[in-house]
């Protein structure tokens, strides 16, 4: 394996549970020293995780911030630096749970305006307010090695789904990577951004979920099956590697290969 993650210090954003977890544990594994796992309400999730990552050997720092709110964004962002120091890979991994959970039950228009609060203002002034302290670090200790952020999108996005599945997340994951792409364009070559865009993954509305939607699931996929976080996980590896200099503003859909079959 690649030790170009060894020493170094990264935030995963949401990794209470499901894919950010599945995150956090890959970099420890690669080598990451110290890493923020992030979280909203799920602590006792984020302890699991830190555990995790303690047996791997990696020193985690647990903080709780609502991303829909500026204090919350305010206290990830001062948090973070003040206790990691400098960070070489942030991890944009929270978006709102509108499937399973008390939103579920929220009409279209309240899950809409949850998703834009969290995924889409929530993540765009984070990332602005982490690329401009990501850029004084690099400049400050005259790093040749370009930071990296890691953003996750959804590969139909652009496409398009049918349902109201498909009108929520299309525009709210189409806009997490349509701005991602800017931030590349803006903060080359200093600052890598690369996004994940997962397909169907198993997390908690994957094993909940109907026979139709578990056939689709696997069915949608070339390889047949549902995706597993640790498929994202591999991908995000390869996307905030220090090693991968020349990879940026890049959109990877991982999803199996979309099957036009199903
Ligand atoms: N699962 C899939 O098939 C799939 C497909 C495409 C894209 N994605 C995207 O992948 C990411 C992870 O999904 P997942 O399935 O692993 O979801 P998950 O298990 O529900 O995890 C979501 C994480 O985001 C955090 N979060 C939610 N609302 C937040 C807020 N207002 N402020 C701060 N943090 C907040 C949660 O924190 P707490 O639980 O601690 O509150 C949790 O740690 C999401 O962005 C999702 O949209 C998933």
């Amino acid at each position: 394996m690649s030790k170009s993650f060894q020493a170094t210090k990264a935030v995963v954003t949401g990794s209470s549970s499901g894919i950010g977890r599945a995150i956090a544990l890959a970099l420890a594994k690669a080598g990451v020293e110290q890493l923020v796992v992030h979280y909203r309400s799920n602590e006792s999730g984020a302890v699991e995780t830190a555990d995790a990552l303690r047996d791997i050997g990696c020193e985690p720092v647990l903080l709780a911030a609502d991303l829909a709110s500026s204090d919350g964004r305010q206290a990830l962002v001062s948090g973070a630096f003040e206790t990691l120091g400098e960070i070489q890979t942030w991890v944009n991994n929270a978006g709102a749970d509108v499937l399973t959970g008390s939103a579920a039950a929220m009409d279209f228009e309240g899950k809409l305006r949850h998703l834009l609060e969290v995924d889409v203002t929530g993540t765009v002034l984070l990332s602005r307010t982490i690329a401009d302290r990501l850029m004084d670090q690099v400049e400050r200790t005259s790093s040749s090695i370009p930071a990296s952020m890691v953003f996750i999108g959804w590969d139909q996005a652009t496409e398009g789904m049918e349902g109201d599945a498909g009108q929520m997340f299309g525009p709210i994951k189409a806009a997490v990577m349509a701005f991602a792409n800017s931030l590349a364009q803006t903060y080359a070559p200093r600052l890598r951004v690369n996004t994940i865009a997962p397909g169907w993954i198993r997390t908690s509305w994957g094993e909940s979920t109907s026979d139709y939607w578990n056939d689709r699931a696997a069915g949608q996929s070339l390889m047949g099956r549902w995706g597993n976080v640790d498929d994202i996980a591999k991908a995000v590896i390869y996307a905030a590697d220090p090693a991968n200099t020349f990879l940026t503003a890049q959109t990877i859909q991982l999803n199996g290969g979309f099957s036009r079959r199903f």
